[in-house]
């Protein structure tokens, strides 16, 4: 047993590659914080299956994303790395939970609402609407501290503690109820083109996009590309300046300087300027993300040892958390 902290965390493998907003957001807080915590990472396949994907591409992506994990500096010895639809506790509890979650409730994300608002009720599927309960289920499983995500998940891990609090209300106390842990810089990057939305994996058009597989040459022209506003002064301000604000945040969470150093380093210079630091700094960080990823994607087999580990771990934790619930709820356990 260890006394460390436990998180747990994880990313949809609905894309080819990782966006700078995964990587700020998520991945780099976990690597930065590996050490002082017993860490379980895993790839939500299953949530992948809300959006339309080809079959064909879900293996490719999936193995991608974990490359991804360890090419950021995730150690896979040291955490648990696995893959959800390998441990099928998380889709078993997801059930239990559906049945103590409110309609309303479920109808209350904003991230459904948001999707919906975009492509209408009827584009939208129940797997979606059921998503927030699956992603409970990840998380109560395996009974972290705390859950290290991007701003956007938040109100996700506030409903896992609203369910979490009432599970064990009704049953018993089975579940921890975690924290949500948000870095303070780079917890939402916004689209390089439409800087009032957040960078996505499902946005329709990639050039608001950095892709950590990009190329730096495609990094740069897509930073120097990026929407800015009117005037010349470079000032953190969300309401007026959202495409400047965009790149100084970036720039503070790439540099590990705080936004007022920033915004000092270019006062009186133009966006321009702004916009050339920017993307060396992005790519000084992401190139070797890439070029590491890519290593590994050479050897697959090696992908696949780390996973099957990382399995028979996770399984042993979801497999006692899931028998204590159905214990709890009362079921008749096979003998
Ligand atoms: P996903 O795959 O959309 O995003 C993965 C992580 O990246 C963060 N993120 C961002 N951070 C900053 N700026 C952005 N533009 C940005 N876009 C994404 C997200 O906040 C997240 O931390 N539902 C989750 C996946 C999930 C999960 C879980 C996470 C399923 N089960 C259990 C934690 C615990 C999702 O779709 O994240």
């Amino acid at each position: 047993m260890t006394s460390q902290p436990r998180v747990l965390s994880g990313m949809q493998p609905s894309a080819d590659s990782l966006h700078l907003g995964n990587y700020l957001g998520a991945l780099r807080p976990w690597v930065q914080r590996q050490s002082e915590q017993e860490n379980f990472f895993f790839v939500p396949d299953l949530h992948s299956l809300t959006s339309r994907i080809e079959p064909g591409v879900l293996a490719e992506r999936t193995r991608k994303t974990v490359a991804q994990y360890i090419a950021g500096g995730l150690d896979p010895e040291a955490n648990v790395l696995f893959i959800q639809s390998h441990v099928p506790e998380h889709a078993e509890l997801a059930w239990v939970l559906s049945c103590v979650t409110g309609f309303g409730e479920a109808s209350r994300m904003t991230q459904f609402k948001d999707k919906t608002a975009k492509g209408g009720a009827d584009q939208a599927n129940v797997g979606l609407f059921t998503y927030p309960i699956l992603m409970a289920s990840d998380i109560l499983l395996y009974k972290p501290d705390a859950v290290p995500v991007g701003d956007d998940q938040r109100q996700h891990v506030e409903l896992t503690r609203t369910l979490a609090q009432r599970f064990n209300s009704r049953f018993g106390e089975v579940f921890k109820v975690p924290e949500a842990s948000i870095p303070a810089a780079g917890a939402r990057v916004y689209d390089l083109q439409n800087p009032t939305s957040k960078m996505s994996k499902s946005s329709e058009s990639p050039a608001g996009r950095i892709e950590i597989l990009d190329s730096d040459k495609q990094i740069a022209k897509r930073i120097k590309s990026a929407v800015t506003d009117a005037g010349t002064e470079i000032r953190f301000d969300r309401e007026e300046k959202p495409g400047v604000s965009n790149l100084l945040d970036i720039y503070s969470s790439v540099t590990g300087r705080t936004v007022a150093e920033a915004e000092e380093e270019f006062a009186g210079k133009m966006y321009g300027h702004l916009k050339v630091a920017v993307a060396e700094a992005v790519v000084a960080e992401i190139a070797p993300v890439r070029e590491r990823a890519l290593e590994l994607l050479a050897d697959p087999a090696e992908l696949d040892r780390i996973l099957a580990s990382g399995r028979e771990k996770a399984r042993a934790v979801a497999a006692a958390t899931l028998g204590d619930v159905y214990s709890a709820v009362g079921f008749l356990r096979a003998g």
